[in-house]
């Protein structure tokens, strides 16, 4: 129950109404206001690096499908027949000419064009096929990465990005060849709700110390440091980090056991600190790009939640490493991600236990009308760093999860066409 949009969170307070994880209405609101609005990660370029190559995707609930161009340019269209809403497209992936629509049998060419339809002469007085072709998202890309969104009035994804997109940078610009995806895209299914996994990725330090705490036992890595991290609460757009201001090459081969031979991670750390300075001692432990993109450095996993429903997510991993390393680095880097985060990994079913049971808790109704406590560092103050852009806490602090739930509140309050831009949102008083 709710009638004010404090009543589903509360920032001076710092309370949050668990009904957001889990009522029907407020996840259809969200379809609207949320995903129809915001930039949302689709592939990385060298997923579809050859004109025709493609890969089928989702925006939110919305299937869609990516294509590389014959202008070398992407173009990301609804995966729906503008006939009767068959999908255009029923494989994950590949290389096509064109995309032919199993029902009726439209065609649609690699830009989504709707350019052949079976019997037109006899049977359609007045198509006219410019207008029925696929319905197309807006695209943009940042060092590698694409993304799109059906807001047409949304700013740039640099601005949408904004201070947020400099950490991004100690993943992505490690190397001037920029970064190459491997391993293919892992999907599983989590059954929770989008917020608890995009939130924990943009805030949450704390939960190292006890959820991941046999991880640092068994690996003798002292918990001691994470209490020195920094927490980044970006200025505008809900996105969050939780780093550290010192490289930490080991973590590369922390979770592999035995080191790939030909691996030198310290040789690795020297040539992105000669390229990148300050900005490549940054261990971007987690972060959250708003909604539904997160990464956690160091492994190099990237992943997209997709929601499914309020109870429901599907997550899309894969992992990155600079074009230019040694096979032996990549290798390094593909187990290293697949032993922590991925479905069987040792972080990962860390974190999925506890946002599965927090969603089978709030199957209660006395449950979803009881207050959670969102408080923790309020009342500390922000710190500057004239090395890095925007605002900081310490780690142990909730101050960007809030910034995460302003955003999404800003958004959810807000009718779509009455506030186009969805990246302009006045920075949250704490
Ligand atoms: Fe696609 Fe009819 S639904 S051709």
């Amino acid at each position: 129950s709710w009638r004010e949009a404090s009543d589903l969170f509360d920032e001076k307070a710092g309370t949050i109404n668990p009904a957001i994880y889990a009522d029907p209405a407020i996840y259809e609101l969200e379809l609207e206001r949320v995903f129809s609005r915001s930039w949302l990660l689709i592939a990385h370029e060298t997923h579809i690096p050859k004109a025709g190559d493609y890969l089928s995707t989702y925006m939110g609930e919305d299937p869609v499908v990516a294509v590389r161009q014959k202008d070398g340019g992407v173009k990301v269209f609804l995966n729906q027949c503008r006939h009767r809403g068959m999908k255009i497209c029923r494989t994950d992936g590949g290389n096509a000419k064109s995309f032919t629509c199993t029902y009726h049998g439209w065609a649609y060419d690699i830009g989504g064009n709707l350019v052949q339809v079976p019997v037109e002469q006899q049977s359609f007085a007045c198509l006219d096929k410019k207008q029925w072709g696929a319905r197309q998202a807006r695209v943009d890309s940042y060092k590698g990465l694409i993304f799109a969104t059906w807001n047409m009035d949304a700013p740039t994804l640099a601005d949408y990005m904004g201070d947020a997109a400099l950490y991004l940078d100690a993943v992505l610009d490690r190397s001037e060849a920029g970064t190459e995806a491997i391993g293919g895209i892992t999907k599983w299914v989590i059954p929770c709700n989008w917020k608890l996994a995009a939130e924990q990725f943009a805030s949450d330090m704390y939960h190292g110390l006890f959820s991941h705490g046999s991880i640092f036992t068994t690996a003798e890595i002292p918990t001691s440091p994470l209490g020195l991290g920094r927490q980044f609460r970006a200025s505008e757009g809900g996105h969050g980090t939780g780093f550290f201001v010192r490289s930490v090459p080991e973590l590369r081969i922390t979770n592999a056991g035995e080191c790939v031979p030909g691996y030198d991670p310290v040789a690795d750390e020297q040539a992105a600190v000669a390229r990148l300075g300050t900005r490549a001692q940054l261990f971007v432990q987690h972060m959250t790009i708003f909604p539904t993109f997160s990464f956690f450095a160091g492994f190099n996993t990237l992943r997209v939640w997709h929601p499914r429903g309020p109870n429901e997510i599907e997550v899309w991993a894969f992992t990155i490493v600079e074009k230019d390393a040694s096979e032996a680095a990549k290798e390094q880097l593909r187990l290293s991600s697949t032993r922590s985060f991925s479905p069987a990994g040792t972080w990962e079913q860390d974190d999925g236990e506890n946002w599965v049971e927090i969603q089978r808790v709030l199957r209660g109704y006395e449950a979803r009308r009881t207050p959670f406590n969102a408080q923790m560092g309020m009342g500390q103050d922000y710190g500057v760093d004239p090395d890095l852009p925007g605002r900081f806490k310490q780690a142990l602090s909730e101050g960007a999860a809030r910034g995460f739930y302003a955003h999404w509140l800003k958004l959810m309050t807000e009718p779509v066409g009455e506030h186009a831009e969805c990246g302009s949102v006045a920075r949250a008083a704490e």
